[in-house]
């Protein structure tokens, strides 16, 4: 099941909408040392088991705590990010294959989660490369088929000057507040096609922003849009790169924002389906992902 009933999980603080933490939510790399109440853990675990999911055999979502469980977990070398320090817990995201689809269906499920933990006034930080695989593998309970494919740091954020400060510096680096403007990453109709902003149906506006602020690893922002009006919407997506997770997480934003500003609809899964790149002519390289269909 792909469809998103945010409704009823707006008993947070706040009822703060999802289109609202999208806005809101950043990456945090220092954590203060306070952990999250137990009842918040248990309601994101939950919130997970039952988030919509685009295949068969969902992805498992479970959690490490302690600070120094998780500072096991978290690499220390620098690369091109910071070390992420003093999280108290880690969401861990366990896929049923090896493949790309469990991948993007992990950011698909995964994301949510990030975004809800955001509407309880939690800082998070998706990871894909600064932590050690296999001993997270070795701190969570799974099943010998199962495989750990990300982790998001979960905690509250520091707030002292060191910490914002290195924060920023990260950010900066990453260019973390950049994302691409939305004639670059939507069509019209066709690939390649200007799409403008203009006159557009202010509906279709926000899903396609907050598509557009998703977070992807290193800030790549691989996604590209093209958008088919007829007697529905449908938005065919693409990816310049293999980044799966990357694709699952822009693909819950849009299911997410579509299902507030009123526009129902469901994702068809066409990962590497070369009838859609023929459809709307995408460059060769790129990646068909799927299509959102929505009923307005
Ligand atoms: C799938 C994925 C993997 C990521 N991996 C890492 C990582 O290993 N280390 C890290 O510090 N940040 C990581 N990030 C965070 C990105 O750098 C960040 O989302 C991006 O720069 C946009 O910044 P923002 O999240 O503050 O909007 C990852 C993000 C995503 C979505």
């Amino acid at each position: 099941m792909s469809t998103f009933r945010p409704a009823e999980s707006r008993a947070t603080p706040g009822e703060l909408p999802f289109t609202e933490a999208i806005r809101l939510r950043h990456s945090t790399r220092r954590y203060a040392d306070r952990p999250v109440p137990d009842d918040v853990l248990a309601h994101l675990l939950e919130f997970a088991a039952r988030a919509p999911h685009l295949t068969d055999v969902p992805p498992r979502v479970t959690v490490v705590s302690g600070r120094e469980r998780v500072g096991r977990i978290l690499a220390r070398y620098l690369g091109v990010y910071g070390l992420v320090q003093g999280a108290p817990h880690l969401l861990v995201g366990l896929i049923p294959e090896d493949s790309d689809r469990a991948r993007l269906d992990l950011g698909y499920v995964l994301e949510p989660v990030v975004l809800e933990a955001t509407r309880w006034g939690l800082s998070t930080c998706w990871m894909t490369g600064s932590y050690h695989p296999e001993r997270a593998a070795d701190e969570v309970e799974r099943a010998p088929h199962e495989a750990v494919a990300a982790t998001v740091a979960l905690g509250y954020a520091r707030e002292d000057l060191p910490a914002r400060l290195h924060d920023g510096t990260i950010r900066r680096l990453v260019a973390a507040h950049r994302r691409r403007p939305l004639e670059e990453i939507a069509f019209s109709g066709k690939w390649g096609a200007p799409w403008s902003p203009e006159g557009a149906d202010p509906a279709l506006m926000e899903v396609l922003e907050c598509a557009r602020l998703a977070p992807s690893a290193e800030n790549r922002q691989p996604w590209r849009f093209v958008v088919e009006r007829g007697a529905e919407l449908r938005l065919h997506l693409f990816l310049t790169g293999p980044s799966p997770i990357d694709a699952g997480i822009v693909m819950a934003h849009v299911a997410l924002a579509g299902a507030e500003v009123g526009w129902n609809g469901h994702w068809v899964l066409r990962w590497g389906d070369p009838a859609l790149s023929a459809m709307v002519g995408a460059l060769p390289g790129v990646i068909p992902v799927g299509t959102w269909v929505a009923q307005d």
